[in-house]
């Protein structure tokens, strides 16, 4: 099979941001307490009249730009989601007709929760190996603060709202992004219930076991990439982590010994945006110059499903 790597990433974010002072007011919590056990200062939340979709237009137009790609070129376009603005229309198919992605593009939506960006990249990888048109549009978005239960004081402080895109090109000869992928069917620590099941639709999660399956997973994900790919931690130019708390990346970090300019935590700023997560960092690194054309990033992320997912993505 022949490989895909990024030519260019984009990004939506909302403008309202939300600090841990704000959640203070409404919940018993503090900045101190949000800083230290997560890592997060604030998180940008979608305002009424604001649309995830509109986020999702904005960071796919941005890497279309960054890639120096048009559109009528898209092969494919997966948005990973869980949180559509719209079940149907899909959030792939309102992107396709805001940039006019062509008749034949093949546009649908992914739902592996925080891992569904690495979800979305390997499939994208497959079917761009049987398209005509060699590049593709891979969209990480969530919209959380829809889903969000602000009573709850373990879960309404951690996440955001955005959306990060990438656009990929498969070519011969260029070496798979070597993704192992792995889910464990259980809704018992991190669930959201669909419409009319009786229940609100809200995150319910059981944290402090998400937090060990996590710390348990990443390393597992490092291990079993860099074995796929023949590498080892020394040639990984940088490591993007999902960024759903920034203890579990000090972990990975520390036990890899991966230096401090090999890797970037933003969740800081943004909070736990789920499948937007992976492709927002991507693009901020992208964008700062700190990864560009031939650079080697492993990536990993797990969540809900459960899900866990790790892949070497080049830049091209
Ligand atoms: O993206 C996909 C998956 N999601 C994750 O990876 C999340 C993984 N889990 C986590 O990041 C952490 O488990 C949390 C940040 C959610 C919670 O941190 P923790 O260190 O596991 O805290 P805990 O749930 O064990 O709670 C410790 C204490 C409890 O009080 P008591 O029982 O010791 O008196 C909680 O009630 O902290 C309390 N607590 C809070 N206190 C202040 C829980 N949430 C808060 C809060 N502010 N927001």
């Amino acid at each position: 099979m022949n490989g895909i790597k990024i030519r260019g990433t984009g990004r939506g974010v909302p403008e309202h941001i939300v600090t841990n002072d704000d959640l203070a007011r409404i919940v018993d919590t503090s900045d101190e307490w949000i800083t230290a056990r997560t890592g997060i200062r604030h998180r940008h939340h979608l305002q009424a009249g604001e649309t995830i979709t509109d986020l999702t237009v904005a960071a796919a137009r941005g890497a279309l730009e960054k890639a120096g790609v048009a559109p009528e070129d898209i092969g494919a376009c997966i948005v990973a989601t869980l949180t559509p603005e719209t079940l149907v229309p899909s959030a792939a198919c309102q992107v396709q007709r805001a940039l006019g992605l062509p008749h034949d593009t093949i546009c649908f939506d992914l739902n592996a929760a925080c891992t569904g960006f690495l979800f979305a990249l390997h499939t994208m990888e497959c079917l761009l190996n049987a398209s005509p048109r060699k590049f593709g549009l891979v969209i990480g978005a969530e919209n959380l603060s829809r889903v969000t239960n602000w009573a709850d004081r373990g879960t309404c402080i951690l996440f955001g709202d955005g959306a990060g895109a990438a656009v990929v090109e498969c070519r011969e000869g260029w070496s798979s992004i070597s993704a192992v992928l792995g889910c464990h069917g259980t809704g018992g620590m991190l669930r959201i219930p669909g419409p009319e099941t009786g229940v609100p639709c809200h995150v319910y999660m059981e944290g402090t076991k998400v937090f060990k399956f996590a710390v348990e997973a990443v390393p597992w994900c490092i291990d079993q990439v860099l074995h796929r790919a023949g590498l080892t931690v020394d040639d990984v130019d940088f490591f993007v982590f999902h960024q759903a708390n920034a203890r579990i990346i000090d972990l990975a970090v520390r036990k890899y010994r991966i230096p401090q300019e090999k890797y970037y935590k933003n969740i800081g700023e943004y909070g736990n945006t789920s499948a937007a997560s992976v492709p927002l960092v991507l693009s901020e690194l992208e964008e700062s110059g700190r990864v560009g054309p031939g650079s080697r990033v492993l990536t990993v992320a797990f969540g809900g499903g459960l899900t866990w997912g790790g892949a070497v993505v080049e830049f091209a």
